[in-house]
């Protein structure tokens, strides 16, 4: 009989995993503990912008015309454990209030809500990005809560989705990590990933600690990468090169790579900031601080990127204030493809411009809504010409694709002045500068 499986929490990371699992053939319960959440679900509807998950949703959502019904959600957790062999714990990991460790609430919570109800054998598996150490300890307060006792096991299966790919990467993944305890378990999740794993994505099997530290080593690798173009980007400034030239040339060494080599106003989100830094601070509870002091570096050079942005800005309006300046900001968003603004440098750059007097519109293809929530203060426009009209500077802080193909001649039109402030790298210089823009980038002082 084919498994039945269960994802608890549907945030980005469980509705998408939801739909996958769905969409691989098995029946899914979803569950989550906000009724409004579950009810856009239940309509087929995604409460955030994620390309083709509503379609995945509406293919597979029970009551849907025309869909498999091979998807429902409730927020019953007794129901969920009756119904699933397998239950995908999803909930998020938020950075802790005033500090850099993980808060670890919404494990804890899923695990004690379901744990009661788990009558007979089940696999539970966790998703969630944690400290090194939780899953050993989720284990025991699964066996101790169960009535089902030892017939309860738990793995760990970390997740690599990308905001804005969230679809492609967990239907084609280009790794599974199972962090496992048993034979039974790997065998339960080689039978749910059979389907990628047919189309050959590597299936690496650790222990418990190493599944947790694959995904925080992966997204501290990445935090590096950027953060190490970004610094690159600061010596070119001082320098007089061009960062964006060096990137495609170190990254022509294939043991470098070109991807992630993108120097600008640095990385943001729900993953990268926070957890490089719980990170940091799980290694100080274990004695291994110092192995992650370097992190510590990689963050200030990102958090920094965003001041001189502001700076770079102050600059092309002449050096002094912003008062009576009005400067357009295209993008709200952490990076495109995306309607979250957590931590979006974007809208941190936008902010301090404004909290110094500057007349900030912003315009985000879809990031409005979030982006007026997290600062109503700033002026918003319905589209990016709106949002240039009478500017006397431009900046481009996400690089969504409208943004690429805006024309500088139309744009030139309607501004104040033809000033525009790459801050993704991502504009094409000579096009901006034939219709008559002053255009300057980060890390290309000359470019
Ligand atoms: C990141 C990881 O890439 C995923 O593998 C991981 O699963 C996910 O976190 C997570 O932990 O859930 P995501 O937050 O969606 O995914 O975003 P990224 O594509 O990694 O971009 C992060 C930030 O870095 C963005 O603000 C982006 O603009 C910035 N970035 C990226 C750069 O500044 N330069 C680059 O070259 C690349």
């Amino acid at each position: 009989m084919a498994l039945k499986i269960t994802v608890i929490g549907t945030g980005y990371l469980g509705a998408t995993h939801a739909a996958a699992m769905a969409e691989l053939g098995f029946e899914v319960l979803g569950l989550d503990v906000v009724p409004e959440k579950i009810e856009m679900l239940q309509r087929g509807e995604v409460p955030m912008y994620e390309p083709g998950l509503e379609e995945l949703l509406r293919k597979h959502v029970a009551g849907i015309e025309g869909s498999s019904g091979r998807l429902r959600f409730t927020m019953d957790f007794a129901e969920v454990a009756e119904f699933g062999d397998i239950h995908f714990v999803c909930v998020n990991t938020p950075q802790k209030h005033g500090e850099y460790a993980c808060d670890m609430s919404y494990v804890d919570a899923a695990f004690a809500s379901l744990a009661p109800h788990l009558t007979g054998p089940a696999l539970v598996v966790g998703k969630s990005t944690v400290p090194v150490g939780s899953a050993d300890r989720l284990a025991r307060t699964l066996t101790g809560l169960a009535p089902a006792g030892d017939e309860v096991e738990l793995a760990w299966n970390p997740e690599f989705l990308r905001e804005g790919f969230a679809v492609q990467d967990t239907l084609h993944p280009d790794r599974i990590v199972a962090g496992i305890r048993s034979e039974r378990a790997e065998k339960l999740l080689r039978e749910v990933y059979a389907t990628p794993l047919s189309e050959g994505t590597p299936f690496v099997v650790t222990d418990f600690p190493t599944a947790e530290l694959v995904k925080t080593a992966a997204n501290s690798f990445l935090a590096t990468k950027i953060s190490f173009i970004n610094a690159m980007a600061e010596v070119c400034e001082a320098g007089g090169g061009d960062v964006v030239k060096l990137a495609e040339a170190i990254g022509h060494d294939d043991r470098i790579g070109k991807k992630f080599l993108r120097a600008g106003i640095g990385f943001g989100g729900g993953c990268l900031p926070k957890d490089i830094r719980a990170f940091m601070a799980r290694a100080g509870e274990l004695g291994a601080d110092q192995a992650l002091t370097f992190l510590r570096e990689i963050d200030s050079i990102n958090m920094r990127r965003r001041g001189q942005m502001v700076e770079m800005t102050r600059e092309a309006l002449g050096g002094s204030s912003f008062l009576g300046k009005r400067i357009a900001v295209l993008g709200a968003t952490f990076k495109p493809d995306s309607d979250d603004v957590r931590d979006s440098p974007a809208l941190n750059v936008a902010g301090q411009i404004h909290l110094q007097g500057g007349q900030v519109t912003v315009y985000d293809p879809k990031g409005m809504d979030n982006a007026r929530r997290l600062f109503p203060t700033l002026g918003y426009a319905e589209t990016a010409v709106d949002a240039v009209r009478g500017a006397h500077a431009v900046l481009h802080l996400t690089e969504w694709r409208e943004f690429r193909e805006l024309d500088p001649a139309a744009l030139g039109e309607v501004a104040t002045d033809r000033v525009v402030l790459d801050g993704r790298n991502a504009l094409d210089p000579s096009v901006w500068r034939a219709a008559g823009w002053t255009y300057r980038a980060m890390g290309r002082p000359t470019a």
